[in-house]
């Protein structure tokens, strides 16, 4: 019989959260592990006023083996995601070991409470960064092969698939998805959660929002001498709620094997998007005129990459349902919410 239970770490922060979301919306019990170094508890007012009630939260650090340990005996976990992760490109770069730390034991902490607690099921937070630099097509599918990372960050990744692999072959009975995300942005349409950087915030869309708020002075575009469309840089940006949707699919894939299996799946809407378009993206849904200027290049950086998804369809029946104009309108209202609790 199954608990339903499912171990969200990093489940304060931003997918977290929204994965906490649709997880409980379809009928899962969700446990939160946070340490709340790279959140805000502010997010479990927000999941209260989303859900009715706060979902299930114990703090604690994924590099503390002992206490996560406790957990899985405490909790008969049906399922894990495993977020909990540093997660910025650009600071990696800065503070490497940092990461290396933080993300590698972390992960190795939460795979090995999953082999000592006979939980088959296991989703990693894995990301596009494994690519590194596509050569030539800049549509990558799950094929593509791995090149080298650009950042400290896109190693921990790399890494942790490696790691992964090699535990799998040594525990065949696992059930484990490997989701490779693209851009994530937005928020949830209530506004009631959505990203919360610490600090002087990393990611684009952030900064868009904190700049137009008036958090920011001026939003500086990091390069604009690229090969591409418009001389800036290309991502694919996925709406965070329709990321947490393919965590909800990801999982009911995994339950329905009758057998141990391993997959990598893309998860990103198929369509890649400028630095500028979706600064202009955001001008044209807000009406706001935003104050931004260009830049040098930022280190780390890669220069185009977008997914194709056309396995995520056919594996587990997910696709993105929303687009950046629905994103950066989510985000503003996130952000206009934010100012109005602080
Ligand atoms: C996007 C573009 C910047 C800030 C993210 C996540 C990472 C991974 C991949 C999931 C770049 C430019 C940014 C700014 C700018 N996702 N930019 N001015 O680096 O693609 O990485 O996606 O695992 O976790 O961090 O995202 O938003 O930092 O940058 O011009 O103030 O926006 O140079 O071209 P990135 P990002």
């Amino acid at each position: 019989m199954m608990s339903k239970f499912v171990l969200v770490t990093g489940g304060a922060g931003y997918i977290g959260s929204h994965t906490v979301v649709s997880l409980v919306q379809n009928g899962f019990k969700p446990v939160i592990v946070d340490d709340f170094r790279n959140a805000s508890k502010v997010v479990l007012q927000g999941l209260e006023g989303i859900l009715g009630e706060q979902p299930i939260l114990h703090e604690i650090d994924v590099c503390n083996k002992e206490s996560l340990d406790k957990l899985f005996q405490q909790y008969s976990f049906d399922g894990v995601i495993h977020f909990a992760a540093y997660k910025a490109v650009g600071e990696s770069v800065a503070e490497p070991l940092k990461y290396y730390r933080n993300n590698i034991l972390g992960l190795i902490n939460v795979l090995s409470c999953v082999i000592d607690h006979q939980v088959n099921n296991f989703v990693f937070s894995s990301s596009c960064t494994v690519y590194g630099e596509p050569v030539g097509q800049k549509e990558v599918t799950e094929t593509t092969p791995k090149l080298l990372p650009e950042s400290p960050y896109g190693y921990t990744k790399w890494m942790g698939e490696q790691i992964i692999a090699d535990t799998f072959r040594s525990a065949p009975q696992l059930r484990i998805m490997n989701l490779r995300y693209f851009n994530p942005v937005g928020a949830h349409h209530s506004a009631q959660i959505g990203e919360f950087p610490i600090g002087r915030p990393n990611n684009l869309l952030p900064f868009i929002t904190q700049t137009a708020i008036g958090k920011q002075e001026q939003l500086t575009v990091f390069g604009n001498d690229y090969p591409t469309k418009d001389g800036t840089c290309v991502r694919d940006f996925i709406h965070v709620v329709d990321l947490a949707d393919a965590h909800v699919c990801a999982l009911q894939f995994l339950w329905n094997q009758n057998s141990g299996v391993i997959e990598y799946l893309n998860v990103g809407t198929g369509k890649g998007s400028s630095v500028l378009e979706l600064i202009k993206a955001f001008e044209q849904k807000t009406g706001l005129s935003l104050n931004w200027k260009f830049g040098p290049r930022r280190e780390g950086d890669v220069v185009e990459i977008y997914a194709n998804v056309d396995n995520s369809f056919k594996k587990i029946g997910w696709k993105a349902e929303r687009t950046i104009e629905d994103a950066v309108m989510d985000a503003w209202n996130w952000e206009k919410h934010l100012n109005s609790l602080l």
